[in-house]
C-alpha cells in the first residue's frame, strides 16, 4: 500500500513492524484472492487431523455450508495433546490473577492433565458426544478447562456469561436442554461476591434437564448444595476416576463445538453454533497473522470467555497457536485504575486486546495511572466489540502504545467465530477504521437492492463468500438462521451492521440496523430486556432503546406502560430497574425506566423505537407513514 494515497487521518505502522511484517501480509491477501479454498485448506494443514478432508468447502446446500469435509479431528487435541508431543509441553499456556491477586499458571502439560481429568469427571456422569453441558462462572481457569474437557468428548458447551442472572440462564438451559450445569458458588466482582450459584439454584427451579452440577470453589462462601444433584468439583477431581484412561472422542470437522447464546432482531436469544473443523481454522489463522503471536509472546484478551472474543481468542485461538495466553478475573479499575497497567508491566505483557469501552472508562482517569508503570513490552494492541471512537484511538495509541503499537480493530461477531475486517500488523491505519477484511473475506456495503453502494455512502454490511469458522445454523431454528441472515440478499450473509467504505477501500462501521443495542461491547436485544419488564405484575407494555453513552457507547433507556392499580412512583421505578437485572442481568438494568401513557407503534402493532429514539435525542422522528393513528 502506497503511503501517500491514503485519505484522512493515517498512521503508519513502526519501521520494525513493517520490517517482519509486511511481506508476509502483501502475500496472504494475494495468495487468499487467486484461490480462497486454497488459501483456508493451506491454513489447515498446520493443524492435526485424525483423518484428512475429502473436499474443503461444500455449498451444495447453500446456506448450509459444510468445511473440510470427511475430516476428523478434535480441537481440544489441537490445542493441547499437540503442543504436549513438543518442547511446548513445558510453557505456560495459561496465567491467571484473581481479583484479589491471586495467582495460578498452567503449563500445556498441566492444563492437559487438568483437562483430561475433568472430561473423565463428565464421561463418567453421562456426559456423550453431543449432549449439551451449561457453564456459568466468573473469569476462573476452571472455565477455560471446562470448555476444553467438554471439546474433548464431543459434548457441546454452552458458555453462560456470569453477569447474565436468573431468567437469561434459565432460558439459555432449557433451550439447549443441557443435562450438566458447571457453576462456580460465587464470583468475585469489585471486592463483592456475586453469588452465581444462588442465582443458579433459581433458574434451575425453572428448568428442568439438568441432572447434575458441578459446583467450582471460588468465593467459598455458604451455599445450598442439593443431595444427589449438586457435586463439588475439587471433590470430583481427586476421586480415582479423573486419572482413567484418556478419553478423546476424534469428532467429524462438522460435528459440534459449541453453541453461543446472542441476541437479535427478534425474540428470545438464539444459539449459534459452531463446529470442530471450520472454527479451529478460522481462529488459529486469524490469531496467527493479525496478532502475529510469537513463541516468547505473552497475550491478554481482556475479555470474559463468556463471550464469542473469549471464546475465540483466550480460548481457542491462542492455545492452537501454542501461545501463553494471560486472563484476570477483576474489573479494569478495581481496586484503583491501574489494576491493568499494574498487570501489563507485572507479567511483561507483549500484546493486549480489549474493547472502547474498557478503553474510555480507564481514558477519564487521566494519563498518570498508566504513565507510573512500563509499559514498553507492549507490541500489539486490538480493540472490539464497537465502533472505537478517534479520541479512544488516539489515547489507546499514544498513551498506552507510545506510539509504537499498531492497534487491530477487529470487526466480527458471534456468528462469525474470527476476525472478518481487521488490519495486519502491516496494515496503515485510520482511527475508528476496521481497514480491510481479512484475506480470503469478501466484504462488502450494499443498499435496499443488494448492489454496492459508492464509497462513503452509507448501506448494509454484508459477506458474499463463505468462510471456515461461520456459525452453521441456530440451535433447533435452521429456519431462522436461514431468515436471519441470507433471506434478504439470496448468497449473501447479512451481518446486521450498516457500514460504509471510504475511497481507500476502508470499512467504517457504523451501528446495527436491528433491535441489537450494544451496552459496554455487550450485545444485548431490546426484546430480553421488555420481556423482563413485561414480566413484573406492574407492567401492561414496555420499549427498549439504546442510547448514546460516553463511557458505555450505548445506554438502555426503557418505557413502560402501567397496568391499572399501579401508580408511578420512584419506589416502583427503581423495582423495576433492579428487576431488570435480576431476571436478566446487571448489564441489562435500564438507566432510566420512563412511564408514558402510549407507545409510537406500526398499525400491525410492531413498536416503533426509532420514533422514541429521536424523542429522546430531540432530533426529527424521520418519517412516519406507517405510525398507527
Ligand atoms: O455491531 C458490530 C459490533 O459488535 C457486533 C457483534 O457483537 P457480538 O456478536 O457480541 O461480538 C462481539 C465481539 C466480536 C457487530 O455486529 N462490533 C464488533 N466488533 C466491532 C464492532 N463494531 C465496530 N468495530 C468493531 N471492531
Amino acid at each position: 500500500m502506497s503511503e501517500k494515497k491514503l485519505t484522512g487521518e493515517v498512521y503508519f505502522p513502526p519501521k520494525d513492524v513493517v520490517k517482519y511484517a509486511n511481506a508476509r501480509c502483501e502475500k496472504l491477501y494475494e495468495s487468499a484472492s487467486e484461490d480462497i479454498e486454497a488459501f483456508w485448506a493451506s491454513e489447515a494443514k498446520n493443524l492435526f487431523w485424525h483423518k484428512k478432508w475429502s473436499q474443503v468447502l461444500d455449498d451444495s446446500n447453500k446456506p448450509f455450508y459444510k468445511w473440510f469435509v470427511g475430516a476428523k479431528t478434535n480441537i481440544a487435541y489441537n490445542c493441547l495433546d499437540v503442543h504436549c508431543q513438543t518442547p511446548r509441553r513445558n510453557k505456560l499456556a495459561l496465567i491467571w490473577e484473581g481479583e484479589k491477586g491471586e495467582f495460578h499458571s498452567f503449563s500445556y502439560f498441566a492444563l492437559h492433565r487438568e483437562t483430561c481429568k475433568f472430561a473423565n469427571i463428565l464421561k463418567s456422569l453421562g456426559v456423550k458426544k453431543g449432549d449439551r453441558v451449561t457453564l456459568y462462572m466468573g473469569r476462573i481457569p476452571e472455565l477455560v478447562i471446562g470448555m476444553l474437557a467438554c471439546a474433548r468428548i464431543g459434548a457441546i458447551h454452552s458458555v453462560v456469561y456470569g453477569g447474565f442472572s436468573v431468567e437469561a440462564l434459565h432460558e439459555r438451559l432449557e433451550d439447549s436442554q443441557s443435562k450438566v450445569l458447571i457453576v462456580a458458588d460465587g464470583a468475585w466482582q469489585r471486592g463483592k461476591i456475586i453469588e452465581l450459584k444462588n442465582i443458579a439454584d433459581e433458574a434451575l427451579q425453572r428448568a428442568a434437564t439438568v441432572e447434575s452440577v458441578l459446583v467450582v470453589k471460588r468465593t467459598g462462601h455458604q451455599i445450598n448444595m442439593e443431595s444427589g444433584r449438586d457435586m463439588w468439583y475439587h471433590e470430583l477431581m481427586n476421586l480415582p476416576i479423573a486419572n482413567n484412561s484418556d478419553c478423546l472422542e476424534v469428532v467429524d470437522a462438522e460435528d459440534p463445538l459449541f453453541m453461543l447464546y446472542t441476541s437479535g432482531t427478534t425474540g428470545k436469544p438464539k444459539a449459534i453454533l459452531h463446529t470442530h473443523g471450520g472454527y479451529m481454522v478460522g481462529t488459529y489463522t486469524t490469531l496467527k497473522y493479525v496478532f502475529d503471536i510469537h513463541e516468547e509472546d505473552r497475550y491478554w484478551c481482556a475479555a470474559d470467555p463468556g463471550w464469542i472474543t473469549g471464546h475465540s481468542y483466550i480460548v481457542y485461538g491462542p492455545l492452537l497457536n501454542g501461545a501463553t495466553s494471560f486472563l484476570y478475573e477483576g474489573a479494569p479499575t478495581y481496586p484503583y485504575p491501574h489494576r491493568w497497567w499494574q498487570m501489563i508491566e507485572k507479567y511483561g505483557i507483549n500484546i493486549l486486546y480489549t474493547a472502547p469501552t474498557a478503553i474510555r472508562g480507564l481514558m477519564r482517569f487521566g494519563d498518570a495511572w498508566p504513565n507510573r508503570y512500563d509499559l514498553s513490552s507492549l507490541r500489539l494492541l486490538g480493540s472490539v466489540g464497537e465502533p472505537i471512537n478517534p479520541e479512544a484511538w488516539r489515547w489507546y495509541y499514544k498513551v498506552i502504545g507510545k506510539e509504537q503499537c499498531p492497534i487491530m480493530d477487529t470487526w466480527w461477531q458471534t456468528e462469525t467465530g474470527m476476525f472478518m475486517i481487521t488490519p495486519m500488523p502491516c496494515t496503515p491505519l485510520k482511527p475508528g477504521s476496521g481497514t480491510k477484511p481479512f484475506p480470503g473475506i469478501v466484504a462488502d456495503v450494499v443498499d435496499e437492492a443488494g448492489n454496492s453502494v459508492k464509497p462513503n455512502e452509507e448501506g448494509y454490511l454484508v459477506i458474499k463468500t463463505p468462510w471456515p469458522s461461520m456459525l452453521r445454523t441456530i440451535w433447533n431454528d435452521p429456519d431462522r438462521y436461514v431468515n436471519q441472515y441470507w433471506s434478504k440478499y439470496p448468497g449473501m450473509y447479512m451481518t446486521g451492521d450498516s457500514a460504509r467504505k471510504d475511497e481507500d477501500g476502508y470499512f467504517w462501521i457504523i451501528g446495527r440496523v436491528d433491535d441489537v443495542i450494544k451496552v459496554s461491547g455487550y450485545r444485548l436485544g431490546t426484546a430480553e430486556i421488555e420481556s423482563a419488564l413485561v414480566s413484573h405484575p406492574a407492567v401492561a407494555e414496555a420499549a427498549a432503546i439504546g442510547l448514546p453513552h460516553e463511557v458505555k457507547g450505548n445506554a438502555i433507556y426503557s418505557y413502560v406502560i402501567l397496568r391499572s392499580g399501579y401508580e408511578k412512583t420512584d419506589k416502583l421505578l427503581e423495582e423495576l430497574r433492579l428487576h431488570v437485572g435480576h431476571e436478566v442481568g446487571p448489564i441489562a438494568k435500564p438507566e432510566q425506566v420512563e412511564v408514558v401513557d402510549q407507545l409510537p407503534k406500526t398499525r400491525s402493532g410492531k413498536i416503533m423505537r426509532r420514533v422514541l429514539k429521536a424523542r429522546a435525542l430531540g432530533q426529527d422522528p424521520g418519517n412516519l407513514s406507517t405510525l398507527e393513528e
